[in-house]
């Protein structure tokens, strides 16, 4: 026993642990069942979840079977029709009674999740349950608000939900509050490493009186997820796990219909500048990858720091990393816990061998023998090292340098992912030119990893889409009522014309890529045959074509650096140009279709400098921006029907927010959209912002979904949906199956944006 003169001397910490009884008393009542239609099944055939930080069975737990499933997703759609039916009112004195029931039983959430999952009990008690308590307490609000603030909106129906490990309770939350607040009722599906406070959930539901079936959850590893996944009675699937996955349930899901939110990995850079307050950015970084073990998917894991002051700032976290105190998760002085799983630890020691392989090395502070990894920084990088590019999901970061701002971007935006990122620099000025250029979700400005409910969460990329928390949170488990079923028909469509027969028409039109009419590489055309007349001949594009649209378009930046004012003055132009158009666009299109047209582009000309973006009230001297940002390229697949309303339809609104677009027109009629060109050279519209290709549009289609700069996909071919779902899995495009393509208004605005959330804490 050391004197209290040396403890004085060395300032070590006692050990501070937390009493456990509470949830070990808890956890006797297992072996566990499911939770179904209000009740707790009886166990089945038994999988264990582990105390990492001491290698000893928690409990055990039902693997769940596709039976399970099915019981569950029956019992959720047996309890909807009375569930959403109930006001908003009735649900939020549910919700409310959930948020009060969890905070009474605080503690035992806080040591229970601190046992299940590793993290450090200081850390679970202070943030992963108030925010889940937070969360139920927000969405009891949208609850009551939803009939005035989302008229027009009903729930999706049953919402299968399948969570990770990271953070087991706060992703229940994130999942289950907004689904209940919209309306909707749930199967969830907990992960196999971190199931126990889900059936903790569950007894809260009980409690609060909430009615059976409208929460159910079914505990099982990756197949049982599949199960809910695959199940047809889900009409909406909302995951948080791997990208691996993410892109797995894309293409599951591909063409059934149900609704799909994906919040997927990262790797996201911390990026520090010579002005940063360095000390405060260190502590940044114990925040960002020392925090949950970096087992965080917004985890600031790629510091990029100025050359300028590179070494006084790794000097300064060397320093740091050995001050932190790795071990036993109920000791309330514990900064990193234990991993989740010993397969999380050998994943993690596999990566950083795999960094120091590529020239790595590493600076770590220390951790004890078993399921522990101590904090470590790696420098020394290049960008093709394994730990700069892969998601590590453990307490590693990788330190590379850079020069000037625009380097900082290149080497931020040199990711596959776009979660979130961290900037620090006393100059806001420069700071935010930055959060602005930076391709993330989320952006923390002199601040790392702050959550919540008020804001929106989520990512670009392959990082996901979809956004939990806020008004667009809720937004995710609402669908305008007026789209009917979930299910599109899927129709078929008719076979591509005869091909060019000149009789009496000497003009083939040409495609328009890059501000120029082109001819289709193929060389050939198709015969355009409208209510039985020969109309002309349309271009027979292909792949080529489709990849050449997509770098002009890429290439057309200066139009989404416009503001919406100046796009304005554009689309009104467009419009008046159409007007002085109309005869010769009466040979493909009726009067009333050009007028429509023309009305179309006034509407999105008044909505180009109108669709604002919000501040949403988070946390107190705060400012939490939520940014509606255009994607870039987006490719647009019209409908057959009223060809040249069809086309402008997607394409303006696209265009209004500043997205370049490539775009396939009508197969059956494509030639007025490509007699726009003419109008569009003529009316301000720079090249490369429209693109169109006509031909086959499934073979078309195929590409465009396909393509990986194509950051978001619009589809009002309902043949066709299966199809582009499955293949936009490759880059995990977004993709909007717009199901009234002669339709106008915020829907398609919402589509054409996404939104990026940057918070700027003020004040001392
Ligand atoms: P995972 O993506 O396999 O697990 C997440 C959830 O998905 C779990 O509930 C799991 O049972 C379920 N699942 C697995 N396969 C499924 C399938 N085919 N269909 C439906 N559900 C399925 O993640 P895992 O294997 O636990 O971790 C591996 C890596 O994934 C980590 O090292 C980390 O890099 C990343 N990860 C990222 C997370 C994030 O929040 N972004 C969360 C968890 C893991």
């Amino acid at each position: 026993m050391p004197t209290i003169t040396e403890i004085l001397e060395t300032m070590e910490y006692g050990p501070a642990l937390e009493n456990d009884k509470i949830a070990r008393d808890w956890l006797s009542r297992g072996p566990f069942g499911h939770f179904i239609g209000g009740a707790f099944t009886a166990p089945g055939a038994l999988f264990d979840s582990l105390n990492p930080a001491r290698d000893d069975v928690l409990a055990q737990l039902t693997q769940g079977s596709a039976q399970d499933v099915d019981a569950a997703v029956n019992a959720a759609r047996a309890a909807f029709p009375a569930w959403s039916g109930l006001s908003g009112h009735a649900r939020a004195r549910h919700l409310y009674a959930i948020a009060r029931q969890i905070q009474k039983r605080e503690r035992l959430f806080a040591v229970l999740e601190s046992l299940d999952n590793g993290k450090p009990i200081r850390e679970a008690r202070d943030i992963d349950v108030p925010l889940a308590i937070r969360h139920f307490y927000h969405h009891a609000g949208w609850a009551e608000l939803a009939a005035e603030e989302f008229a027009g909106q009903v729930p999706h129906g049953v919402c299968g939900q399948i969570i990770p490990w990271n953070f087991p309770l706060l992703m229940l939350a994130w999942k289950i509050a907004p689904a209940l607040a919209a309306g909707n009722t749930v199967v969830l599906k907990p992960a196999e490493y971190t199931p126990l406070s889900a059936l903790l959930f569950a007894e809260i539901c009980i409690e609060a009186g909430l009615p059976a079936g409208v929460v159910n959850i079914v505990t099982g590893d990756g197949t049982t997820g599949a199960a809910l996944v695959a199940h047809d009675g889900v009409d909406k699937i909302a995951f948080t796990g791997s990208t691996h996955v993410g892109r797995e349930i894309r293409r599951v899901t591909a063409g059934s219909g149900k609704a799909l939110t994906l919040e997927l990995g990262g790797k996201s850079p911390f990026v520090v500048f010579a002005d940063a307050d360095l000390d405060a950015a260190v502590e940044g970084v114990v925040d960002a990858i020392w925090f949950n073990q970096g087992e965080v998917c917004c985890a600031g894991s790629r510091i990029l720091v100025a050359e300028a002051v590179a070494d006084r700032f790794t000097e300064r976290l060397r320093t740091r990393l050995k001050a932190l105190r790795v071990g036993e998760p109920l000791d309330k002085s514990t900064d990193i816990g234990a991993i989740v799983h010993p397969r999380q630890l050998a994943r993690i020691r596999d990566l950083v061998a795999q960094g120091q392989a590529a020239g790595g090395v590493l600076h770590q502070g220390s951790a004890p023998e078993g399921c522990f990894f101590p904090p470590t920084m790696m420098v020394e990088v290049s960008p093709a090292n394994p730990c700069v590019s892969e998601e590590i999901f453990g307490p590693v970061a990788v330190v590379m340098t850079f020069r000037t701002p625009d380097e900082a971007v290149d080497l931020a935006n040199n990711t596959r992912y776009g979660l979130a990122a961290s900037i620090w620099s006393e100059n806001l000025t420069q700071a935010m030119d930055i959060a602005a250029r930076v391709r993330a979700g989320v952006v923390w400005v002199n601040a790392t990893n702050l959550f919540d409910a008020n804001a929106p969460f989520g990512g670009m990329r392959e990082s996901g889409f979809g956004r939990e928390g806020a008004r667009a949170g809720m937004a995710a488990y609402l669908r305008p009522a007026r789209a009917g079923a979930s299910t599109p028909a899927l129709g078929a469509l008719g076979p591509l014309p005869q091909s060019a027969s000149t009789s009496g028409l000497d003009r083939t039109h040409k495609l328009y890529i890059g501000g120029a009419q082109k001819r289709a590489d193929s060389g050939q055309s198709y015969s355009v045959i409208v209510d039985g007349a020969l109309q002309g001949h349309a271009p027979l594009g292909s792949r080529k074509d489709i990849r050449n649209a997509v770098e002009a378009a890429h290439k057309a930046t200066g139009w989404t650096a416009m503001s919406g004012h100046q796009r304005a003055q554009v689309l009104y132009f467009l419009g008046e140009n159409l007007a002085a158009r109309s005869v010769s666009l009466r040979a493909f299109a009726s009067q009333a279709e050009i007028d429509d047209s023309i009305a179309r582009a006034f509407y999105y000309a008044a909505w180009a400098d109108k669709f604002d973006s919000s501040v949403h009230d988070t946390q107190s001297a705060h400012i939490t921006l939520a940014k509606y940002e255009p994607f870039g390229v987006m490719g647009l697949i019209c409908g057959e029907e009223a060809p040249l309303t069809g086309f402008l339809s997607l394409v303006l609104p696209s265009i209004a927010m500043g997205n370049r677009v490539v775009t396939i027109p009508s197969q059956s009629a494509p030639l007025a959209t490509l007699e726009l060109a003419q109008v569009f050279a003529c009316s301000d519209i720079p090249a490369g912002v429209i693109n169109i290709v006509s031909g086959p549009v499934a073979d078309l289609a195929q590409t465009l979904a396909a393509h990986d700069d194509v950051a978001a996909l619009w589809s009002a071919q309902p043949a066709l949906t299966k199809l582009v779902e499955a293949e936009s899995a490759g880059n995990l495009k977004p993709v909007w199956q717009v199901t009234e393509p002669l339709g106008q208004g915020r829907d398609f605005l919402l589509a054409a944006t996404q939104i990026k959330t940057i918070w700027v804490p003020y004040g001392a």
